[in-house]
């Protein structure tokens, strides 16, 4: 059962995720919606049993995360769609890391989905529907005053790093992490650190099974391969297997 969050303070409802002012000065409630979108919310649909299981499933990543020395915006779990986090302010940049080729890095490059990339790429895009969130480099991020030159060093730092605890993680059940996107912010109590926040989750990520090939995330919807819903819970069933082992 989710709990009723009508007195609290609605902050923000984005396309899949609404914030509230939470219970505590600095502290936000995060709750994950059943909705899907896809191309910038021209493909839209509920899809019931979504929000929580990638409430889930992030929950998973981000305390095995802090486990391995990654801060992000965590406190604790409120309900099954639903977590308490850290204020933070976002920095207006997604960070997307991808270890194979697939998305727009093929279409835009001409590349064949799945081909091994030589090394790791991070690319920035800006946070803005109304632009379609585009592809922007470090002097682009500095001249439009979104990032500091050092914020973005530390953001790709850090990327960098959770692409090497997610990649094991993830193969250990199975599944190969071919890209994914992350959010950062600075906490806005007590000392400006910067935080992992927004979610992991198959909504976020490309996941393959490592001997079929199947899709495990968003494309299922974004491709209309259908089964979304079970290819997430799979993907949960398979890292919480993968951690008995
Ligand atoms: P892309 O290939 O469409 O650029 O996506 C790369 C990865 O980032 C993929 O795992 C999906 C994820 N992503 C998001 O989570 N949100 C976004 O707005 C975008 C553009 C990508």
């Amino acid at each position: 059962m989710s709990a009723d969050l009508n007195h609290y303070k609605l902050l923000y409802e984005g396309k899949s995720k609404i914030l509230y002012q939470g219970p505590e000065e600095n502290h936000l409630v995060m709750r994950f919606k059943d909705t899907a979108t896809a191309y910038n919310g021209e493909k839209k649909e509920e899809l019931p049993g979504k929000g929580r299981i990638n409430r889930a499933i992030s929950d998973f990543l981000f305390s095995y995360l802090e486990e391995h020395g990654i801060a992000t915006h965590l406190i604790e779990v409120m309900d099954e769609n639903t977590v308490h986090v850290k204020n933070t302010v976002i920095f207006p940049i997604e960070v997307i890391v991808r270890n194979r080729a697939a998305g727009s890095f093929s279409k835009r490059y001409g590349i064949a989905e799945g081909e091994v990339l030589h090394n790791t790429v991070v690319e920035f895009s800006y946070k803005n529907d109304s632009l379609g969130d585009p592809l922007i480099n470090d002097s682009q991020i500095t001249a439009l005053g979104l990032a500091e030159i050092q914020d973005l060093d530390s953001l790709r730092e850090r990327a960098l790093a959770i692409n090497k605890l997610l990649c094991p993680l993830f193969l250990r059940s199975g599944i190969i992490l071919v890209d994914f996107k992350l959010e950062f912010g600075r906490a806005a109590f007590p000392n400006g650190e910067i935080l992992l926040c927004d979610e992991i989750s198959p909504d976020s990520c490309r996941l393959w099974d490592v001997s079929t090939g199947a899709k495990l995330d968003k494309d299922r919807f974004r491709r209309d391969l259908g089964h979304v819903i079970e290819a997430y819970r799979d993907v949960y069933q398979r890292l919480i297997d993968g951690k008995k082992t």
